[in-house]
């Protein structure tokens, strides 16, 4: 008997692993986070499945769980919306499962950061403008370490996804305007990939009152830095992997002149 940390994806069952699909179809004990998981990703669980929603439930009452599938010699699956690793609040489960003795493995997931990159047709990097993704998020009753309050990382530039915090939308704003600049780019995508998905595009100067418009307070990821932006795409640098002057490891350069490996 084990359990099984499964990543759900962003909303579309279609964006589960097929390793995901194949378990969550097998699967007799499912402890789910009902608060974010689709239902049509809880819906592949067979009906006389065991299901428990763990929006309600304490760490003992899952505990309790994992105990009930050992006695039964029957894995649980522990279903966690997008990649488990990332806000997943999967490291004291794996301290109790430790305590336990109860072996466990990990199933990745597409994550939302992800999913709404997708929805807004962009790249996160740009070639000259960011090399570098930082997935964050503001403070809440989780205080953030002093070295990583966002105008700290505010100041490296580079394209930040930030979870959980489209609540604090306007601090988010104030902070970024000082080192992107109030016609930075900004996409708030509210619910990626469900059927109700919202893209909110616009700068930092006017994102605010746009995202109160479309009354988005929650489940949502917003994504800032100049590489984004779709207005400006065509003045973004784009990579010289295809150029036909450029050479790498599995291409010769088209002529001598080329741009370098
Ligand atoms: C507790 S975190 C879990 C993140 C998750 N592990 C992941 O990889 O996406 C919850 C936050 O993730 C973001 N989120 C989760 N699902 C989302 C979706 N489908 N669309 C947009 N944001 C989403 C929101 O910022 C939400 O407040």
């Amino acid at each position: 008997m084990k359990v099984i940390f499964v990543g759900a994806g962003p909303g579309d069952p279609d964006l589960l692993t097929v390793k995901a699909q194949r378990l969550l179809r097998q699967c007799r004990i499912c402890v789910y986070a009902g608060s974010l998981v689709s239902p049509e990703v809880v819906g592949l669980v067979p009906k006389d499945a065991e299901l428990h929603d763990s929006a309600s439930m304490t760490l003992e009452q899952i505990e309790a769980v994992f105990v009930s599938g050992q006695q039964r010699n029957t894995d649980v699956i522990r279903l966690h919306t997008g990649d488990p690793a990332i806000y997943g609040a999967i490291r004291e489960q794996m301290n109790v499962l430790d305590r336990l003795g109860i072996a466990y493995t990990v199933v990745p997931g597409v994550s939302s950061f992800q999913a709404a990159a997708a929805a807004l047709k962009t790249e996160l990097t740009a070639p000259e403008i960011a090399q570098t993704i930082i997935l964050s998020r503001t403070s809440g009753r989780t205080p953030m370490p002093a070295k990583q309050e966002l105008a700290e990382l505010a100041r490296t530039e580079s394209t930040l996804c930030l979870f959980l915090s489209v609540h604090k939308l306007a601090t988010v704003v104030d902070e970024l305007i000082p080192h992107y600049g109030a016609d930075c780019p900004i996409g708030v995508v509210f619910r990626a990939s469900w059927p109700d998905e919202v893209i909110v595009q616009g700068t930092l100067a006017d994102i605010a009152p746009k995202v109160a418009e479309a009354g988005i307070t929650k489940t949502a990821m917003i994504i800032v830095g100049p590489a984004i932006g779709s207005d400006r795409a065509r003045d973004i640098p784009v990579s010289k992997l295809y150029h036909r002057h450029f050479s790498h490891g599995y291409r010769n350069a088209e002529d001598k002149d080329g741009v370098g490996s």
